[in-house]
């Protein structure tokens, strides 16, 4: 089948990152191309839509065609149960075009209704092309808004967007029932992300009120999982027991919990590549390069978001080797 990503406009590469990622974890895919923010791949395999992040729509690709041939295109599209109506984005027109294109599958015998349909038409007007579909699927907007750190009952400063943290839990392919450890978790941002996808979560702290801290949210959250006072150059986890990583280190040059910011780097690699399966994947947020402490895995991703004057946050996708 073929799909189209229309992808958040906040960080593209990350949201095309994303989709390909969950496809490769839920099926078969092939990337067939991208006009900007569409991405359109061919996928077979089960649904794992509402677990995006940084898609705002998944649409079931029919043709992809010029603007003249829409008319001719809306003539060929199957006509489904129930009452539809067709949306446009990116064009100027916008209501005469899909007042148009409603015609012609009214005529065609189609139940129009534009306030509730229950089958969207969507035409995007593309920079290349127009890409016409049924839409499969559209991202709940409010969810990370109401899911903000502060929130939670406990909350700390450096506590990590919602939305970035499931995007990171994402592309790491994670599937329900699988275990995922963040071995710095803090306040618990990439676990509760983890836990409300039905993913098994496990963190790890090293201070005890922040590690009770975070298992009060995962509660309030009415989430299962492990929260470890521990320390994530030791780790009291098995060899090879986890199924996807993500983290976000803590960006000073030596605190207590990490002894030098050298020793944490290169001490909880080691300890994240005997935890992780073979070829499972890991993303880690930092403040600085840290090629030189991750040799033992394989970088297949690297982005680099600027979060204000004198912080470039960077993110890395690794994999186990
Ligand atoms: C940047 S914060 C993580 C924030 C977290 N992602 C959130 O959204 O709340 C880093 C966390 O790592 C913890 N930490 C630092 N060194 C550690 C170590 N050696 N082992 C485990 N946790 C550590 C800190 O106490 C802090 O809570």
């Amino acid at each position: 089948m073929k799909l189209l990503f229309y992808l958040s406009g906040e960080n593209p590469d990350l949201a095309r990152l994303e989709a390909l990622r969950l496809a490769e974890s839920y099926g078969r895919v092939r990337e067939l191309g991208q006009d900007d923010r569409i991405l359109i791949l061919d996928y077979d395999g089960s649904e794992f839509f509402d677990r995006l992040a940084y898609t705002n729509e998944v649409v079931q690709l029919y043709h992809i065609c010029s603007p003249d041939e829409l008319e001719v295109v809306f003539k060929d599209l199957p006509v489904l149960e129930g009452k539809c109506c067709v949306r446009v984005k990116g064009d100027a027109d916008r209501t005469k075009l899909e007042r148009e294109l409603g015609s012609v599958l009214w005529r065609r015998g189609a139940k129009i209704s534009v306030s509730e349909p229950d089958v969207v038409y969507r035409v995007y007007i593309g920079k290349n092309a127009c890409y016409v579909g049924i839409i499969k699927h559209v991202r709940d907007k409010k969810q990370f808004y109401l899911r903000r750190p502060d929130r939670r009952p406990f909350l700390m400063p450096s506590a990590i967007k919602p939305k970035l943290a499931r995007g990171l839990v994402n592309l790491t392919g994670v599937r329900e029932g699988e275990a995922f450890l963040d071995p710095m978790c803090g306040t618990g941002s990439f676990l509760i992300e983890a836990g409300l996808m039905g993913i098994y979560p496990v963190g790890i702290e090293f201070f005890e009120k922040i590690a009770r801290g975070c298992r009060t949210n995962l509660n309030h959250y009415g989430i299962k999982g492990e929260v470890i006072n521990g320390d994530a150059r030791n780790m009291p986890i098995k060899d090879s027991s986890i199924s996807g990583i993500a983290t976000d280190y803590p960006y000073l040059r030596s605190t207590k919990a990490a002894g030098t910011i050298e020793e944490l780097y290169m001490k909880s690699s080691e300890e994240m590549e005997r935890v992780l399966k073979d070829g499972r994947y890991a993303a880690v947020v930092t403040n600085i390069d840290v090629e030189k402490y991750f040799g033992n895995f394989k970088i297949v991703f690297k982005f680099e978001e600027r979060v204000h004057g004198s912080l470039t946050r960077k993110i890395y996708l690794m994999q186990s080797k």
